[in-house]
C-alpha cells in the first residue's frame, strides 16, 4: 500500500517526474491540477469553479479540492495507493488526508519535495507547453513537442497554459509560499520527507527520486 507525496513549487518538476515514478511504484498517478484542468476542458460545473481561481494562481477552496480527491481514492483503480502530485497543498488539505487515510486504516508512505530554486521557475513555465488531450508535459527547450508541434504521445495538439502567464505564475509562487510552504513544514514534523535536487536534467533527477526512495 503506497501512498506517496510529490511536493515542489509550481514548475519544479512535478507532472514532468510522476509518470515514470507511478509506474515504478505501480500505483496511479492524481494530479488535482490534472483533474481540475480535465473539468474545465469538459465544461462541468466543477471546472468553471475551479477556473476562476486557477486563472488568479489561488489555489481552489479546500473543501471542494478534497472533496474530488475523496471520489478519485474511491475509485478502484487507487485502492493499491496512489503517487500524489500537488496535493495536498494547505495545511486543512495535509489534516484532511491524514484524517481520511486513518479512516480506512492505512499511513502516508513517503514524501519527495523538489528543490528549484526561483530564479529558474520563471523560464521553466514561461517555456511550457501542455498536450490539450493528455495532459502530458514539454518544454520548448529543455523536452520539446514533436516537430509539428504535436504530442508525442497521443498526437493532439500542445497549447500553453493559462496560468503560465508571468503575471499568474508569481501569484501562484505567493500561494505556494503562503499555503504550501506550511503545509510541507507540519508534514517535516510527522512523516520522513525526502528533499530532492529539481536542478539537472530530467533523467538526472528522476535517478535521484528513484534513490532516494530506493527504488
Ligand atoms: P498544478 O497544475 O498542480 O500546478 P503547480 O503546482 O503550480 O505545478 P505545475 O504543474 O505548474 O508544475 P510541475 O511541478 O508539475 O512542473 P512540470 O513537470 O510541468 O495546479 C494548478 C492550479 O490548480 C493551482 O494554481 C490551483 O489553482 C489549482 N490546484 C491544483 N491542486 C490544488 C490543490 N491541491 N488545492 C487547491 N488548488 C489546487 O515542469 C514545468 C516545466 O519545466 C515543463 O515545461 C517541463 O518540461 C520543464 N522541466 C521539468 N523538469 C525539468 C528539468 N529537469 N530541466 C529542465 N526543464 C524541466
Ligand atoms: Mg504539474
Ligand atoms: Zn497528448
Amino acid at each position: 500500500m503506497m501512498f506517496v507525496l510529490l511536493f515542489g513549487p509550481p514548475g519544479s518538476g512535478k507532472g514532468t517526474q510522476a509518470s515514470a515514478l507511478a509506474g515504478r511504484l505501480a500505483v496511479p498517478h492524481v494530479a488535482t491540477g490534472d483533474i481540475f484542468r480535465k473539468h474545465l476542458r469538459e465544461g462541468t460545473d466543477l471546472g468553471r469553479l475551479a477556473r476562476s481561481y486557477m486563472d488568479k494562481g489561488q489555489l481552489v477552496p479546500d473543501l471542494v479540492t478534497c472533496d474530488l480527491v475523496a471520489s478519485r481514492l474511491g475509485e478502484a483503480d487507487a485502492a493499491g495507493g496512489v503517487l500524489f502530485d500537488g496535493f495536498p497543498r494547505s495545511v486543512p488539505q495535509l489534516y484532511w488526508l491524514i484524517g481520511h487515510l486513518a479512516g480506512k486504516g492505512r499511513a502516508l508512505s513517503a514524501v519527495v519535495n523538489l528543490r528549484v530554486p526561483d530564479e529558474l521557475i520563471l523560464g521553466r513555465m514561461t517555456g511550457r507547453r501542455t498536450c490539450t488531450n493528455c495532459g502530458a508535459t514539454y518544454h520548448v527547450v529543455s523536452a520539446p513537442p514533436a516537430a509539428d508541434g504535436t504530442c508525442t504521445r497521443c498526437g493532439s495538439a500542445v497549447t500553453q497554459r493559462r496560468d503560465d502567464q508571468e503575471e499568474v505564475v508569481r501569484d501562484r509562487l505567493v500561494a505556494y509560499a503562503d499555503q504550501t510552504f506550511p503545509c510541507l513544514a507540519q508534514l517535516r514534523d510527522r512523516t520522513p520527507v525526502h528533499d530532492v535536487d529539481g536542478v539537472g536534467s530530467i533523467s538526472e533527477v528522476q535517478g535521484r527520486i528513484f534513490g532516494a526512495l530506493a527504488l
